[in-house]
């Protein structure tokens, strides 16, 4: 018999589409199985200054639909610090929190893992990023709407592009990964794809602009990762304006509308799945993992594996890419 009678869900890092659905899963799924459940506001920062309270089923009602995370978010320096984590222990002492679900990245997952090597608070993660980039998981939460979102805005931009015969250079977020750009690139045919996994990306399209590509296809989309080492949409646009000055060159920045709007089904659907599947574990008394989903089945991956490796890029859609860009 597990001796969890109280639990903790906070979201923490850049929010992402789902993270509700993932908090009234957890929330639910607690319920039914007889723990009460605390909502921990502004991620880490809530924890250590005890802006807490509990939560209901109904406290997660219609919140399945929307964006952001009703229970806000934050990027917690303080947490960083063994001060900051000795201060969020005693808060969830006090309001006699036995152990945590947390939403969020790598970042965030760092922060659970160092605090229970220190305390004896169980922690169990669900991937919550637009970046898609946790080691073990196919995807994390956020990650089917923004490349719904990116793939809605480019083909808007195309129209454009077409209509004036430019040559858009399109940034997509995404940190220091290529998923987001990679996978929406191919959901809206862009001409080239640039993304940090592959460095010699920019001398095949330097290449095929050189071989006159304005003659064959009077526009085009260039996805650029906003991680992209050889830097962003607009320093690679502006080396193409200089090297290639046939071309009528424009830049867009998709930045945060990435982020936000009402989660796709699939995420809905994966939140829901891994938010059930987390209280599962704790009940389990399993700690320090990352509750993720390959192939289609939920796995358990322990912070320690997701938080040290880099996620290989699929090759198989590198391949892809390569076929069916210029
Ligand atoms: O991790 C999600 C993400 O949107 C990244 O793609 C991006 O680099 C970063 O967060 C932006 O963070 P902020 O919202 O703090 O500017």
């Amino acid at each position: 018999m597990t001796k969890l009678k109280r639990i903790g869900v906070l979201t923490s890092g850049g929010d992402a589409p789902g993270m509700n659905a993932a908090i009234r899963a957890v929330t639910r799924a607690a319920i039914y199985n007889g723990l009460e459940v605390y909502g921990i506001r502004h991620g880490y920062e809530g924890m250590i200054n005890g802006w807490m309270k509990q939560l209901k089923s109904y406290s997660v009602s219609n919140i399945i639909q929307r964006g952001g995370t009703v229970l806000k978010t934050a990027r917690s320096k303080e947490f960083r610090t063994p001060e900051g984590r000795k201060k969020a222990y005693n808060q969830l002492v006090k309001n006699n929190i036995d152990a945590c679900v947390i939403i969020g990245g790598d970042g965030s997952f760092a922060g659970a893992r160092i605090f229970s090597e220190e305390y004896d608070i169980p922690f169990v993660g669900i991937p919550g990023t637009i970046d898609n980039d946790l080691f073990g998981t196919d995807y994390t939460i956020g990650y089917d709407t923004a490349i719904n979102t990116v793939v809605e805005a480019v083909d808007k931009i195309r129209d454009t592009a077409s209509s004036h015969n430019r040559l858009f250079f399109v940034e997509v977020m995404g940190r220091n990964a290529g998923f987001l750009a990679l996978r929406s690139g191919i959901a809206c045919g862009a001409e080239a794809i640039l993304i940090p996994e592959v460095e010699t990306h920019y001398d095949k399209l330097s290449e095929f602009l050189e071989s006159g590509f304005h003659r064959k296809k009077s526009s085009g989309i260039i996805l650029v990762a906003e991680g992209k080492e050889a830097g962003g949409a607009f320093e690679i646009a502006n080396r193409v304006k200089e090297e290639f000055k046939e071309y009528d060159v424009r830049v867009t920045i998709l930045g945060h509308i990435q982020r936000g709007g009402s989660p796709s089904a699939f995420d809905r659907v994966t939140a829901s799945k891994l938010g059930v599947a987390a209280i599962d574990a704790l009940l389990d008394d399993q700690k320090s993992i990352m509750i993720g989903v390959a192939n289609n089945e939920v796995v358990h991956v322990p912070f320690n594996k997701t938080i040290k490796n880099n996620k290989p890029i699929n090759q198989s859609m590198l391949d892809i890419a390569d076929i069916l860009t210029i």
